[in-house]
C-alpha cells in the first residue's frame, strides 16, 4: 500500500472519530448487481433486470455524508458499468481520504483501465483470487480467465506502485490451495489478504468445510502462517486468520456491528447494513436504530467485518509495523509528500486502517 504517513494520521483520526459519532470505517458502494461472472459462492452472476442505478455525483454525495475512512467500488462488477472512472472521480480526494478500494474480478481489467482508474483515484485494487490456476475460471464461470489474470496482474504489479492485491474467499472446495495461493501472490510479485466463505448468499452449508475436515483445515491455516513468519507476503493477521478458522468451527461469531462499522450502498443507493442482509434503509441513522442496535446474526465474518471489528489493541498488535513504517521513515523522520516520497509500508487492499484507524473487501 503506498500511503503517506500524513494520509495514515488521517485515516487514524477520522477511524477515531467515526467510532465514537458512529459512523462507518467501510462503505462498499454496489455500483451494479449485474455481473460478468458466475461463481459457485456468489448470489450474482449474469444480467439484473431493470436494475436502478444513481450517477456518479449521487454517489459522492452519499459518501460525503457518510464520511467513512475507507470506501470500496464493488457490486456485482464494477468494471462492467461504463462509467465506473466517473464514479470514481466524483467519490476520490486524491491525497486524502477516503481512501478508494476497487474490488474485481478482473475478468475486464487491462493495463490501460488501471491506468484510468488509478489517475481518477483508485488508491487500492482488490482483485479476487479463488484457486491458484485454472479451476479459478471454472469456480467463476469465466474460461481462461486465470490466463488472462496471469498475463495482466503480473504486467500491472511491475509498474511498482504497490496497489493491487489478491483477495481470497477461504471455502471447503480451496482450503487445501491457500499455500498455492500464497505461493502465486508472490510468485507475482503482490499481497494476499483473506476472507472467509459465508453460507448467507447463496443457502448452501456445502461452502463450509465439513466438521470432520476441521483438523486439515487447521493444517492448512497453520501453513499459511508459517508463510507469512517466513516473510511471504500475507496481509492477514494471525489472530485474523484464527478467527476465521474459529467461525468455521462455530459457524458463527457473535458482535456483529453492521450498520454502524461497515455498510452497504446498492446501486440505487438505498443501504443495507451487509450485502447478505436485505434490510432496505434511507438513512445510517435509521438503520443503526432499527437494525444494528437489536442485530443478533452471526452469519458471516467476511474480511471487512473482521478488519472493521478490531478493538484498539488488536487493531495496533495487527498493524503496528505498517503503521510505524507508514508514519515514521527508518530514520525516524515524518514521511514527505507523495511526489517525493518512497513508498512506504505495506499494508492492503481492503483494509487500510481499521477500528479507529488503518482498515481492506469483503
Ligand atoms: C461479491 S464480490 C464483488 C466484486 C467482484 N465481482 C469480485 O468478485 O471481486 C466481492 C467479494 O465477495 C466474495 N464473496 C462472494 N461470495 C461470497 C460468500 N458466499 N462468502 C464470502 N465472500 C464471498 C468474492 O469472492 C469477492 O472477493
Ligand atoms: S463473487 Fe464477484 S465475480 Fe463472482 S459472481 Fe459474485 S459479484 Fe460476480
Amino acid at each position: 500500500m503506498n500511503i503517506t504517513g500524513k494520509l495514515a494520521l488521517k485515516m487514524l483520526a477520522r477511524g477515531i472519530r467515526n467510532k465514537f459519532e458512529e459512523k462507518p470505517l467501510s462503505v462498499s458502494f454496489e455500483i451494479t448487481h449485474y455481473c460478468t461472472a458466475n461463481c459457485w459462492h456468489c448470489n450474482w452472476g449474469g444480467p439484473v433486470k431493470d436494475e436502478r442505478r444513481l450517477q456518479a455525483e449521487d454517489y459522492a454525495r452519499i459518501c460525503d455524508e457518510l464520511r467513512p475512512v475507507v470506501s470500496h467500488i464493488s457490486g456485482g462488477e464494477p468494471l462492467a458499468r461504463s462509467d465506473v472512472v466517473d464514479i470514481t472521480r466524483a467519490m476520490a480526494n486524491p491525497g486524502d481520504l477516503p481512501w478508494m478500494v476497487l474490488v474485481s474480478n478482473a475478468a475486464s481489467l487491462t493495463v490501460e483501465k488501471y491506468h484510468k482508474l488509478r489517475e481518477a483515484g483508485i488508491n487500492q485494487f482488490s482483485i479476487s483470487l479463488d484457486f491458484p490456476d485454472d479451476r479459478h475460471s471454472e469456480f467463476r464461470r469465466i474460461p481462461g480467465l486465470f490466463d488472462k489474470m496471469s498475463r495482466v496482474l503480473p504486467e500491472i504489479i511491475r509498474l511498482g506502485n504497490n496497489d493491487l492485491s489478491l483477495n481470497v474467499c477461504i471455502t471447503a472446495w480451496n482450503y487445501r490451495d491457500l499455500a498455492g495461493m500464497v505461493d502465486l501472490a508472490k510468485r507475482w510479485g503482490t499481497k494476499i489478504n483473506f476472507s472467509v466463505y459465508t453460507p448467507l448468499r447463496i443457502r448452501d452449508e456445502n461452502g463450509l468445510p465439513d466438521k470432520a475436515k476441521l483438523e486439515e483445515v487447521r493444517d492448512a491455516f497453520q501453513q499459511v502462517i508459517d508463510m507469512k513468519k517466513a516473510g511471504y507476503p500475507v496481509y492477514s493477521s494471525e489472530r485474523v486468520l484464527w478467527k476465521y478458522f474459529q467461525f468455521l468451527t462455530d459457524r458463527g461469531i457473535p458482535g456483529c456491528q453492521a450498520g454502524s462499522r461497515f455498510l452497504v450502498i446498492n446501486p440505487d443507493g438505498i443501504l443495507i447494513p451487509c450485502a447478505m442482509v436485505w434490510a432496505k434503509y434511507e438513512t445510517q441513522r435509521e438503520m443503526l436504530e432499527r437494525f444494528t442496535r437489536n442485530n443478533i446474526c452471526e452469519g458471516c465474518y467476511i474480511s471487512t467485518r473482521a478488519n472493521t471489528e478490531k478493538r484498539f489493541g488488536d487493531f495496533l498488535a495487527d498493524n503496528w509495523e505498517v503503521l510505524l513504517g507508514q508514519v515514521f521513515s527508518r530514520k525516524g523522520k515524518f514521511v514527505k509528500e507523495p511526489d517525493e516520497a518512497p513508498a512506504v509500508g505495506t499494508g492492503e487492499v481492503e483494509e487500510p486502517v481499521p477500528e479507529g484507524g488503518p482498515v481492506p473487501a469483503q
